[in-house]
């Protein structure tokens, strides 16, 4: 299955998915989506594989939904393809730390895409937006329900109802991006992050995914009691009592990832 969208490699413990569709600024075809959860999945499965990186180019991370392919679908095609579940409900499901690293344009469904991820890097140059309602829609993959729990209503409800791009320095503040870098430095600060988190136990890592993922769909005490009960569950883990013992012993901790 030859991918003519995205390109894929490893680096280390680090997989790296990057959208490569540069003429039309990564934007989401459906082949391009379909490639995408292809390798997110296996990524996901891969035992070599820790943390995963989504990233685009300098000028694009992913300018949104592709509008040609869009343009002529009716309400009840667009509602049989259903791609929006599709890629929602199947980066939901990965259970190893995504990073999106974003550079230039992400607009509409590539603002999306970023929200999608666990973590967001962002270059100097990044700009986020949601500007569906020029197009005469609105924001159908999280835009009007993740920038809300990111950034606020304030700030959500005017980017998504003038169509206003925000800066990465303005998503930094906001709360939308983990750090702001130079453009060539982004990358490899992911990169770094990810070989990082890709060093810890891969259960614990999943877990805290899980568990920090989980805040945004339960209330405080519900929350609490969910975080508790994995809390306790890492005690079943050989990697806990590694984590333990070589801590008390004073030396560097082996994971079996069990
Ligand atoms: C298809 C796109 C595209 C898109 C850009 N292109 N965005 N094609 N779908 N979303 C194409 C252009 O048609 C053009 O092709 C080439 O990429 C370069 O774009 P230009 O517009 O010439 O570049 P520039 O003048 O630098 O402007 C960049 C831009 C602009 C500001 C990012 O392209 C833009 O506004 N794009 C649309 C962004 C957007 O509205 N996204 C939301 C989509 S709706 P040619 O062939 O002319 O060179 C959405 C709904 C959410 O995402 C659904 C969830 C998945």
């Amino acid at each position: 299955t030859g991918q003519q969208n995205i390109l894929t490699e490893k680096q280390g413990n680090v997989a790296i998915v990057t959208l490569n569709r540069p003429k039309a600024l990564n934007a989401l075809s459906g082949a391009l989506i379909q490639e995408l959860l292809q390798a997110l999945k296996a990524f996901d499965k891969d035992d070599d594989v820790g943390a995963i990186i989504i990233t685009g180019n300098e000028r694009a991370f992913c300018a949104g939904a592709d509008i040609a392919e869009q343009k002529a679908l009716s309400f009840t095609q667009a509602y049989n393809t259903d791609y929006l579940r599709d890629i929602v409900d199947s980066i939901l499901a990965i259970h190893k730390p995504i990073i999106g690293v974003v550079n230039g344009y992400a607009l509409g469904g590539g603002c999306e895409l970023a929200m999608m991820c666990d973590i967001v890097y962002a270059g100097e140059k990044a700009v986020f937006g949601q500007p569906e309602i020029k197009l005469g829609t609105i924001p159908g993959a999280g835009g009007t329900q993740r920038l809300i729990r990111a950034i606020g209503k304030a700030k959500a409800m005017h980017m998504i109802l003038t169509g206003e791009n925000m800066s990465a320095t303005e998503a930094e503040k906001a709360g939308l991006v983990a750090k702001v870098l130079p453009v060539n430095e982004v990358l490899p600060a992911a990169i770094k992050a990810a070989t990082t988190i890709a060093g810890y136990s891969r259960p614990v890592v999943a877990i805290a995914k899980e568990a920090v993922n989980e805040a945004e769909e339960l209330g405080l005490r519900n929350g609490l009691h969910f975080e508790r009960r994995l809390y306790h569950s890492t005690f079943a883990l050989s990697d806990h009592q590694e984590g333990f013992g070589a801590f008390l012993e004073k030396r560097q901790p082996q994971w079996k990832h069990v």
